[in-house]
């Protein structure tokens, strides 16, 4: 595995959605992101970024901005891999 990175279920990504003291993550091209430290500077608003906490941000990303480079703005922000429920467990 990816050292220091934690395994993440799509299950567990649901539960981070910036609510109820908990951060925003969102997942994309297979790892997870704490989009939390980036929501003041997003360009295009909190709201937008938010629309992508708790769930994969790929389509929407693509959809508004695909020549932004997500991996190299948030790659400090990095928790974990995206896994299979069933992999989590092994
Ligand atoms: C604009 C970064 C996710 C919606 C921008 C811009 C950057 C950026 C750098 C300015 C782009 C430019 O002017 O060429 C990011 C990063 C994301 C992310 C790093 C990953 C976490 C999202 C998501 C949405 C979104 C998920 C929609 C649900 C927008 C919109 C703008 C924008 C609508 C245009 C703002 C405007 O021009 O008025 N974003 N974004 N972004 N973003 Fe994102």
């Amino acid at each position: 595995g990816v050292p220091g990175l934690q395994r993440v279920t799509p299950s567990q990504l649901k539960t981070m959605t910036g609510r109820k003291g908990k951060p925003a993550w969102s997942s994309y091209m297979g790892k997870v992101y704490n989009i939390t430290p980036y929501l003041p500077f997003h360009p295009g608003g909190e709201p937008e970024l938010m629309k992508a906490a708790g769930r994969d941000g790929g389509k929407l990303f693509m959809e508004v901005h695909p020549w932004v480079n997500w991996e190299g703005m948030l790659g400090s922000c990095v928790v974990g891999i995206l896994v299979s429920e069933s992999e989590a467990k092994s």
